[in-house]
C-alpha cells in the first residue's frame, strides 16, 4: 500500500495561501516571455531564475547547513550559465537585474526558509516547462538547469516541507521572506522588455 500523504503543516498552508496570488501573477508574466517560442524567451526565464538563486544564496546556505541533502552540488547557477551560453542569443542581460539592489537581503531565519520555500516550489512549474521545452524546441536545446531542478523533486519537496515543519522559525517572518522573493521575481519579470 502507498504511504498516506502527510497532512500539510500549518506553516505550509499559510505560505501557500499568502503567496497564491503572487504565484499566479508571476506565472502569467513568465507566460509572456514565450519560453517555447524563441531562444530569447527561454533565456529570459533562465536569467530570471539565475538572478533569484544568486540573490537567495545566503538563504540557501542557511537552510542547507541544517539540511545538507537539499544542497545542489554543483550549484544550480552553474547549469543555468551553461544553458544560456549554449543558446544562440546576444550577450548581455535580458532582464533589468539591477532591480535586486532595491531588495534587502533577508536577515531572519524565517525569511531564509520562506525564500527557499519559493525556490524549491519552483521545481513544480519547472516540470511543465521542461516538457514544453523538450516538445517545442529542436532536440539539442540545452536544459541542464531544468533537468537538475526537477530530477529529484518528488523526494526533495516532501523533504523540504518536513524540514520546514521542524524548523525553529517565526511564521510571520517566513511568510514575509516568501512574499519578498515572489515580489522580486514579479518585479524582474514585469520589467523585462518584451521578447523580440
Ligand atoms: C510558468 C511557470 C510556472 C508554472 C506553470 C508553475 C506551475 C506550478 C504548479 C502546477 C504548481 C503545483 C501547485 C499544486 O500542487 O497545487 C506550482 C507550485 C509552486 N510554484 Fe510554480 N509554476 C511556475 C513558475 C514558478 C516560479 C518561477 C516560481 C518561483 C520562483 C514558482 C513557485 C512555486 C511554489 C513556491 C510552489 C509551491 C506551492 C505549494 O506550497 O504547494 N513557480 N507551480
Amino acid at each position: 500500500m502507498p504511504e498516506p500523504k502527510s497532512k500539510p503543516s500549518q506553516l505550509h498552508t499559510e505560505l501557500r495561501q499568502a503567496t497564491r496570488d503572487l504565484h499566479q501573477q508571476l506565472d502569467q508574466q513568465i507566460g509572456q516571455f514565450g519560453i517555447t517560442k524563441s531562444a530569447a524567451g527561454y533565456a529570459r526565464y533562465l536569467e530570471l531564475m539565475q538572478t533569484l538563486f544568486e540573490w537567495a544564496e545566503p538563504c540557501i546556505q542557511h537552510v542547507t547547513s541544517s539540511v545538507p541533502e537539499l544542497a545542489f552540488n554543483p550549484p544550480l547557477a552553474q547549469f543555468i550559465a551553461q544553458d544560456r551560453n549554449q543558446l544562440d542569443i546576444p550577450d548581455g542581460p535580458l532582464i533589468p537585474i539591477d532591480i535586486i539592489t532595491q531588495y534587502p537581503s533577508p536577515q531572519t531565519a524565517g525569511a531564509h526558509w520562506g525564500t527557499v520555500y519559493v525556490l524549491e516550489g519552483s521545481s513544480m512549474g519547472a516540470r511543465f516547462l521542461l516538457k514544453a521545452v523538450r516538445d517545442h524546441f529542436p532536440e539539442d536545446v540545452p536544459h541542464h538547469f531544468l533537468n537538475t531542478l526537477t530530477q529529484d523533486s518528488q523526494t526533495r519537496w516532501p523533504l523540504f516541507l518536513e524540514s520546514l515543519a521542524n524548523a525553529d522559525v517565526n511564521s510571520t517572518e517566513t511568510v514575509e521572506g516568501a512574499e519578498l522573493l515572489f515580489q522580486l521575481a514579479i518585479d524582474l519579470a514585469g520589467s523585462a522588455p518584451p521578447t523580440p
